[in-house]
């Protein structure tokens, strides 16, 4: 089974209908589009992603799939969630994507980084309400991946959460899903 599908089976049981939840990088919208779904026209997305071209293809797939309406799409940073959501739903969140790398079919060198996306994380669970969900998909393959992985491996060895692990392959740049449940 594909990580993505495996992150998306992890969280379905922290998502109920009119959950509030977070897309950290929209990219292309597979995930997106797969929250927006299962919250249904009661809950709400928060996606973000700092690439115009990401949010405008997450855009059109919501469109063209008559998602839209519970989404609301964000252009920052990751790292700066606090900034863009409403501080009513802090601690309220049942589930967070973070699927980290480039966007595919797009800007190779636009992609995320080691310390942004560690801030990211760690902002992430403060705003998560507990026993909801967590999915990191991290890739090695492409540059400055490895140094990134190994930033995100630091930092869920040294924090106290309830964290599995699961790899697409056994080669050592294949991805790693992280999936982590609040305390
Ligand atoms: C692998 S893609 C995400 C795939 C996406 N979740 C999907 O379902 O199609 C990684 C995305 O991270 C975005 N990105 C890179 N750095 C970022 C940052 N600091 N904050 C938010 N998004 C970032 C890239 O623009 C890219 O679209």
């Amino acid at each position: 089974m594909r990580l993505v599908q495996k992150a998306h089976d992890f969280i379905s049981c922290s998502i109920t209908k009119g959950s509030t939840v977070i897309d950290m990088t929209c990219g292309n919208g597979i995930d997106t589009l797969y929250l927006s779904n299962s919250v249904k026209k009661s809950g709400k997305v928060f996606a973000f992603d700092k690439q115009d071209e990401a949010i405008l293809r997450t855009r059109k797939m919501l469109e063209e799939s008559k998602s839209s309406e519970n989404v609301e799409l964000i252009k920052a940073c990751h790292s700066q969630i606090d900034k863009h959501l409403p501080l009513e739903i802090k601690g309220l969140i049942g589930a967070i994507t973070i699927n980290l790398g480039y966007l595919p079919n797009g800007d190779h060198s636009v992609i995320t980084t080691a310390s942004t996306t560690i801030t990211a994380i760690e902002i992430a669970y403060e705003w998560m309400q507990v026993g909801a969900k967590m999915t990191i998909i991290v890739y090695r393959g492409h540059y400055g991946g490895d140094k990134e992985a190994m930033a995100v491996k630091n930092l869920l060895t040294i924090k106290e959460w309830q964290v599995t692990k699961c790899t697409g392959h056994e080669k050592p740049d294949s991805p790693i899903l992280y999936m982590v449940t609040k305390r």
